[in-house]
């Protein structure tokens, strides 16, 4: 694993610091002796021996959540985290000249990651570069996060352990319909950092809820995501981002399986109720964005 982020990581055994692989190595190693396998494709999984009771995200769930983002119908909310990730790095602490690090909270395909890095890394000769860590349960996501975002520190971990960065090191946050562990998040914040969260608003893609076995998800107010921040950050700004869509019956079927429904979907009855719906179906995707500033005690 070439690439510098790795200074910020932690052994999740002894908490000790990694020392840099050489290229071709298999193995990212502390300076403890603790071992963990550099896989095929380039991510990490830290959590072995650790064990987890979350159901990860299957192979054909990620498939269908690369599909539908690959397709681009997201695109708009990619392109106002990456404004909002600018800004919050531009307004970094005066004197701070470390590279700015990115974290990714449940990186998943590393879609969103792969649009900001791209709009905010100036590859020219002594350009701008950003580090850069994405962390998920999911191997099969991670597969292809770490194709989509070769020179990223991806890394198999359960969000509701303690992370495996050091303290104070993250510019940005990043959670992206994904867990949220406040505490640790706060912890591995600078100062100066921000959370910054995205979640689907009341009505998100109303018009297919049904289908997709979206309906009776509980919604989430705003309200309940700053409640369960409270005491380590506090909202400092949010923005609402409506897309409007016209989705193929293959992009309602990708929808389905690439959410929490896609855990227990039965895809012979999905396929027969995709194969009654228009060749187009109207939809409006629905998000929040909400910056977060950590307290600092
Ligand atoms: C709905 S997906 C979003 C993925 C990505 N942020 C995106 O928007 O494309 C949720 C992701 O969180 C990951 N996840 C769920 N529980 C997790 C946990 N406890 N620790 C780490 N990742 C987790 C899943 O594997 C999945 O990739
Ligand atoms: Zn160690």
């Amino acid at each position: 694993m070439e690439n510098s982020a790795v200074d910020v990581l932690i052994c999740p055994v002894c908490g000790l610091e990694f020392m840099d692989t050489l290229p071709g190595e298999n193995a990212l190693k502390c300076i403890d002796g603790h071992s963990f396998d550099i896989a095929r494709q380039g991510y990490v999984n830290l959590l072995t021996g650790h064990g987890t009771k979350f159901a990860q995200d299957t192979a054909t769930m990620v498939a269908a959540r690369d599909d539908f983002l690959d397709a681009g119908h997201y695109g708009a909310l990619a392109e106002a985290l990456a404004e909002v990730v600018g800004t919050v790095l531009a307004a970094g602490a005066p004197g701070d000249h470390s590279r700015p690090l990115i974290l990714d909270a449940g990186t998943g395909t590393g879609y969103y990651l792969n649009r900001i890095l791209a709009t905010l890394v100036d590859d020219s000769p002594g350009g701008s570069t950003i580090d850069s860590v994405g962390l998920d349960i999911s191997k099969f996501a991670l597969r292809r996060a770490s194709r989509r975002n070769p020179d990223t520190a991806n890394l198999v971990w359960d969000l509701w352990q303690p992370l495996p960065v050091e303290a104070a090191r993250a510019d940005v946050v990043l959670v992206i319909f994904a867990p949220r562990n406040a505490a640790e998040f706060a912890r591995v914040l600078k100062p100066r950092g921000r959370l910054v969260v995205v979640t689907p608003r009341p009505g998100h893609l109303a018009q297919i809820a049904q289908t997709t076995g979206m309906l009776g998800i509980q919604e989430e107010k705003e309200a309940g995501l700053v409640a369960g921040m409270a005491g380590h950050f506090q909202l400092q700004e949010s923005r609402d981002v409506t897309i409007t869509l016209n989705l193929s019956r293959g992009d309602v079927r990708n929808v389905a399986l690439m959410g929490p429904a896609g855990h227990h979907l039965d895809p012979q009855e999905l396929a027969e109720k995709v194969g009654e719906l228009p060749p187009t179906t109207p939809a409006s995707a629905e998000f929040l964005i909400s910056i977060f500033a950590p307290i600092i005690s």
